[in-house]
């Protein structure tokens, strides 16, 4: 049986995750309306990816005895002032979700549960992962995204993005 507090913070991450999907897809919305279809499927795709996260989350608790209790999601704020601001806002909301993930980690540690500290790796490494990707954005737009050819490329390269659902090898 997993420990209390581990399952609570861990039932909390969900929530953080379905929020995360739910902010990308508020991104996408954003994206379709300025006719950045581009932009908006890679939101998409990453709003997919954090379905996942929540949805690896919620099997552990599962599989872990763990009876799960969702949250309400907050409603993201629909409104953005230029291109490059949901790419701002992605890369703070990356960091926020990795400081929560280190959270419980150093929990799991604490309680010597490494059952949850090896279930948790993955999250670290994916974590990393996204904060890179959310950067290699900011970085692209900066660079490309001020003249309309720029943007233009940037937005059919961004198009091209392809959804892979997450995995986590077998413990
Ligand atoms: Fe699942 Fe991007 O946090």
């Amino acid at each position: 049986m997993l420990n209390e507090k581990i399952a609570k913070m861990l039932n909390e991450q969900i929530t953080r995750e379905l929020f995360s999907a739910y902010l990308y897809l508020d991104f996408a919305n954003y994206y379709e309306d300025e006719a950045l279809a581009g932009f908006a499927h890679w939101y998409e795709v990453q709003a997919q990816e954090e379905r996942d996260h929540a949805l690896l989350m919620r099997r552990y608790l599962i599989d872990s005895g763990v009876r799960v209790v969702f949250e309400a999601v907050e409603r993201p704020k629909g409104e953005y002032k230029d291109f490059a601001q949901p790419l701002n806002e992605g890369l703070a909301h990356e960091r926020f979700v990795t400081a929560h993930i280190c959270a419980v980690y150093e929990q799991a540690l604490a309680l010597k549960d490494y059952k949850t500290v090896q279930f948790l790796d993955w999250f670290v490494k994916e974590q990393g992962e996204e904060e890179k990707t959310a950067e290699d954005l900011i970085r692209k737009m900066s660079l490309f995204g001020g003249d309309a050819k720029g943007l233009y490329l940037l937005n059919q390269e961004l198009a091209a993005r392809v959804y892979v659902p997450a995995v986590i090898p077998a413990q």
